[in-house]
């Protein structure tokens, strides 16, 4: 089955709505008679609160309520999914991290409940925080992404390390990092009776209101949730955190419509963060540089009350062909708030062990880093001896070098400069894994032919109101532009979280195929549409056996030169190719956004992100963007990426492998390949800083 017309440039359908402000995300929602709330995070990691006086601030002008651990409603704290976090929702005086939530205060607008938070007094019994990694307490995970961590974990492999010719064994680290996406977290809650309509600023309404109906013991049907425009998320906004049912708390109490926006400091409280990562990576080669055995064994920190693995290992089991192969993977609870998906989870972060090391192996080996890689290239993926649905790895490769001028590289250290500047190329390979969900889709065609397309899905910026009209429309054989998109309800057909790069796979499958089962009804009516029109409600489950017969995933190849100042060991990105292989492309100009963004993404992890904790008090020394380094304009070389052609038939049936986190797997690996190779100097820890390089 071929989809034709597929992956035109479609700019955006919302972009005007979106930058005239018509576009409503819930920081804007207005409902009449609404009160504004403001989360008082805790000042210490670790303890509890002995007292709280809250007179100043119940006294203080517009002030409705002050909602502590004394006065709350009692609700169900505990988890509902295997993902959910264990929600801070003021049940009991216990401290577990910093910013964790402690009292809510309520009042007429923003700024009097911004002031009112201020004016609440709390005292705490504060524990030593536990923050040493080594020292922590120690979880074995026996799932990771339902993959049994311990399958191939054996012994075999280290005399087949030892008895190599050539062999690297390193420790790399990778920090703590908080998202913070331009709009914070925010809820509006309003309860009609007993039923409940929240609009969230969420990757998945209808998770949301799992995880409400398990807080207040209520049926989902008595729940709706809103979020139709969301603005950034990666990861972040997956769960429903302690916020979204303080909310509906502080609603149920008031009997007002209650708003709660998480400020920008609060970002770096109880909304998730990517976990630090240690990673021990070994590999061992024969002298013509065939990987023998590959040994990867990571931890990462977790909270007190939760498990979450970072899937580091993935990357280095899915990847090249070695025959001896093992990984490992642990947990260390520390006093911090849950560690969460961010942008590329597990990938991104094994991503740069793996491709740093694979970096290493090329200069001991004294082999050129991309011929090292074509070296080792697997047919096949080499945990599961599974054909790929497709592979054009070779092509990301061989596109992005030429682009490049790879082949101009010098190889050693310190041996290219320009303008007084060490100049740097490194490279890196892209990989990860391939997801998908059950969707649901409704389509409907009218008497003017006209289409109606509606999922419960979000759109967070990936363009799912211009793509999924683009996907129904190339089946119908009709302009996009009379394709319409209804999406942001639980109202609407069922979507699956829109994370983990799988939305396209998921809710495009289910549009291919609602758009299919209505141009066969069409035809089977000779072209006539009735009076009603026609509507076809379609069910795309994931047929799991068939998911088993070929392993899916996405690749591609980072090409980046660096400058740096040979006295300030200042570093900047001059220069970014890469090309990726993600199966069908949708939108050629939304998909370049993606790619374009997981880059810099990647740029960022690798010289600029990490969250500080002064590790004797446990608090978060840098929660605001003035101190937590983004990248900015400047600091971005505008990236030169490929979407390399592939029209994977055997995927789903939208035939993508998921574009939006791949190009930020190995990114940071490309770019300390690229320090590397200009200053000499190899840095095994993010983000690379001048300090590293001295
Ligand atoms: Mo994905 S971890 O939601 O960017």
């Amino acid at each position: 089955m071929s989809i034709p017309v597929i992956g035109a440039s479609r700019s955006r359908v919302d972009g005007p709505d979106k930058v005239t402000g018509a576009a409503k995300y819930t920081c804007d929602r207005e409902l009449p008679g609404m009160l504004h709330a403001v989360v008082v995070p805790s000042t210490i990691a670790y303890g509890r609160v002995v007292s709280i006086d809250d007179s100043e601030a119940r006294s203080a002008q517009g002030v409705v309520l002050v909602m502590t651990h004394r006065n709350a409603p009692v609700v169900d704290e505990n988890k509902v999914g295997a993902q959910d976090a264990k929600l801070f929702l003021l049940q009991s005086d216990a401290v577990e991290f910093d910013r964790q939530p402690v009292a809510v205060v309520v009042a007429r607008t923003f700024e009097q409940a911004v002031y009112g938070a201020d004016l609440v007094r709390v005292a705490y019994e504060t524990r030593a925080p536990q923050m040493d990694l080594d020292a922590a307490e120690v979880v074995e995970p026996q799932q990771m992404l339902g993959v049994d961590l311990r399958l191939r974990y054996s012994q075999k492999e280290k005399p087949a390390l030892d008895g190599a010719h050539t062999k690297i064994a390193q420790l790399y680290r990778t920090p703590t990092e908080h998202h913070n996406p331009m709009e914070t977290h925010g809820t509006v809650a309003a309860w009609d009776g007993d039923t409940l309509t929240v609009y969230d600023s969420t990757q998945w309404a209808f998770g949301v209101r799992t995880r409400l109906a398990g807080v207040f013991k209520i049926d989902p049907s008595k729940i709706r949730v809103i979020a139709p425009f969301v603005g950034g998320a990666f990861g972040s906004k997956g769960t429903a955190w302690s916020h979204v049912p303080l909310a509906a708390m502080a609603a149920r109490v008031t009997g007002k419509p209650v708003k709660l926006l998480v400020t920008r400091p609060q970002m770096f409280g109880w909304v998730g963060h990517r976990p630090q990562t240690e990673q021990h990576f070994s590999a061992g080669a024969s002298a013509d540089g065939t990987l023998v055995a590959m040994l990867h064994d990571a931890r990462n920190e977790t909270s007190l009350s939760d498990d979450f693995v970072e899937p580091c290992t993935v990357f280095s089991r899915d990847l090249y062909a070695v025959p001896h192969y093992t990984m490992h993977q642990e947990l260390r609870r520390l006093s911090i708030s849950k560690p969460t998906y961010q942008r590329a989870p597990g990938e991104s972060t094994g991503g740069f062990a793996v491709e740093s090391a694979m970096d290493e192996l090329a200069y001991a080996l004294a082999i050129d880093p991309l011929e090292l890689r074509l070296r080792n290239y697997s047919e096949v993926n080499p945990n599961n001896g599974k054909e790929y649905t497709s592979k054009k790895l070779r092509e990301c490769y061989a596109q992005a070098a030429e682009r490049f001028g790879w082949s101009k590289r010098t190889a050693t250290p310190r041996s290219m400069q320009r303008n007084g500047m060490l100049v740097g190329w490194g490279m890196a390979t892209a990989s990860r894994g391939t997801h998908r969900g059950d969707s649901s889709a409704r389509i409907t065609m009218q008497t003017d032919g006209s289409v109606v397309l509606a999922v419960g899905t979000i759109e967070q910026g990936t363009g799912s109101p211009t793509v999924y009209p683009q996907l129904a429309a190339a089946v119908l054989g009709i302009s996009a532009d009379l394709v319409r998109f209804e999406w942001g309800d639980t109202n609407l057909p069922t979507a699956p979280l829109a994370a983990g790069s799988q939305t396209a796979a998921s809710v495009g499958s289910a549009t291919v195929l609602a758009a299919q089962a209505l141009r066969d009804r069409l035809a089977s009516l000779g072209g006539k549409i009735p009076a009603e029109g026609i509507t076809i409600d379609i069910n795309a489950k994931v047929d799991e056996s068939e998911e088993e017969r070929y392993a899916q995933q996405a690749f591609g190849a980072h090409f980046a030169e660096v400058e740096v100042d040979p006295d300030l060991l200042h570093v900047r990105v001059t220069r970014f190719v890469g090309a990726y292989d993600v199966g069908r492309v949708l939108n050629a100009k939304t998909a370049g956004s993606q790619l374009v963004g997981s880059v810099v993404w990647g740029i960022s992890m690798a010289l600029y992100e990490k969250t500080r904790f002064d590790l004797r008090t446990g608090r978060i020394m840098n929660a605001t963007l003035a101190d937590y380094l983004v990248p900015t304009n400047a600091d971005i070389p505008n990236p030169d990426v490929i979407a390399v052609e592939d029209d994977d038939e055997r995927v789903n049936p939208a035939g993508v492998r998921g574009m939006g986190e791949v190009a930020m797997c190995g990114c940071a690996a490309a770019v300390a390949n690229a320090v590397y190779h200009a200053t000499g100097v190899r840095v095994r820890e993010l983000p690379i800083t001048v300090e590293a390089l001295l």
